[in-house]
């Protein structure tokens, strides 16, 4: 027994019972330097060892080691006691609100068209698809499309170096359908379209239509009107109104631009439909004969009319979306609301 061998144990001893009473992460740390850090009394009593007569030596480590692995054991078995309690503690912890799972939903792009095609599910319309990958044959030709109209440009569409394109309007699956069914028809195609414009606040690269397209004998614009003012009070209540404007499309003939009185204001003027009290919703008409003969159908015997929607627009009206790139961000924050 020497004078370091009895510090050596009252150190332990001292550090052992400081250990038992730490409350805390710091508590603890305070006695490893105290004893064990650079400047704490092991390092200090490890360079008095010189002092030590030869023969106390071997004595002398063996309590020096002891006590150090003592003050360490009491440092680790301190820490476990502090981390179990806590865990305990938030174990328990009642008042935290609980975590909650994030479900997806229906985007609403996706919801609009679902939405649209029951609609005309309802008056018949049975809901088809088609490829998004299309030949000029079906986009634009079968479509008594003029070699010279600006839609075939490729400044304007999608091309492949292989000729064929990304589809430009959902108005090709018109042509799929009547190649492989005999009339009458009665379908809607919704999907993806694809054009290249410079993205805005109302025009993107690629946005989606629903296609509709009613062909059997007898068919007359009264027909096409009715759907249209049937699929409007469906979609945005009875008040609204429906009006045709005379316009141009290739595969149509009358064509009309069919608009909505305005959702927002009800036809008053808003800066929603620029103060006109009516929003363009689509473009439609009674089915051209040169695509009837392009399908093989005979023009004399069958009759039908034809539409297409703008399915942003739609959503971005019954939402109040101002923006169409919104929906396309994908931004968690705004697909919450839906
Ligand atoms: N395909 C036309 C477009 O993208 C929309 C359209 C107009 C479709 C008249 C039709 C129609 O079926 O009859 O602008």
């Amino acid at each position: 027994m020497n004078d370091i061998i009895a510090e050596i144990d009252r150190a332990a001893a001292a550090a052992e019972s400081r250990a038992a009473s730490a409350a805390s992460g710091a508590d603890v740390e305070a006695i490893r330097i105290d004893y064990l850090g650079r400047n704490g009394l092991f390092p200090a009593l490890s360079r008095r060892m010189g002092e030590i007569p030869a023969e106390q030596r071997k004595a002398t480590g063996a309590a020096f080691n002891g006590g150090r692995m003592k003050i360490q054991a009491a440092i680790d078995a301190a820490l476990e006691r502090l981390s179990a309690g806590s865990a305990e503690k938030d174990a328990i912890d009642l008042t935290l609100p609980g975590r909650r799972s994030a479900a997806g939903r229906i985007h609403p792009i996706s919801r609009m068209a679902d939405e649209c095609a029951e609609v005309f599910r309802r008056m018949g319309f049975v809901a088809v698809d088609g490829p998004e990958i299309e030949d000029i044959y079906h986009n634009f030709d079968a479509l008594n499309t003029p070699m010279d109209h600006p839609s075939r440009d490729p400044q304007d569409t999608f091309y492949f170096p292989d000729g064929r394109i990304l589809r430009s309007q959902t108005s090709p699956v018109q042509i799929r359908v009547m190649e492989t069914h005999t009339p009458p028809v009665r379908i809607v195609a919704p999907g993806r379209v694809f054009r290249r414009d410079t993205p805005d606040a109302t025009h993107g690269m690629n946005f989606h239509q629903i296609e509709g397209l009613y062909v059997d004998k007898n068919v007359s614009m009264a027909d096409l009107k009715s759907v249209l003012q049937r699929f409007a009070c469906e979609m945005f209540g009875p008040d609204v109104k429906i009006r045709l404007r005379p316009h141009f499309f290739p595969f149509t003939e009358p064509s009309v631009e069919y608009d909505f009185s305005c959702v927002v204001c009800g036809g008053k003027g808003c800066n929603v439909c620029k103060n006109s009290g009516w929003i363009e919703i689509a473009g439609a008409g009674m089915v051209d004969p040169a695509v009837f003969k392009a399908v093989g159908y005979d023009p004399e015997v069958w009759s039908g009319f034809a539409f297409g929607l703008g399915i942003e627009r739609l959503a971005m009206l019954k939402h109040r979306i101002p923006d169409l790139r919104l929906l396309y961000e994908n931004d968690i924050r705004f697909l919450k609301q839906f």
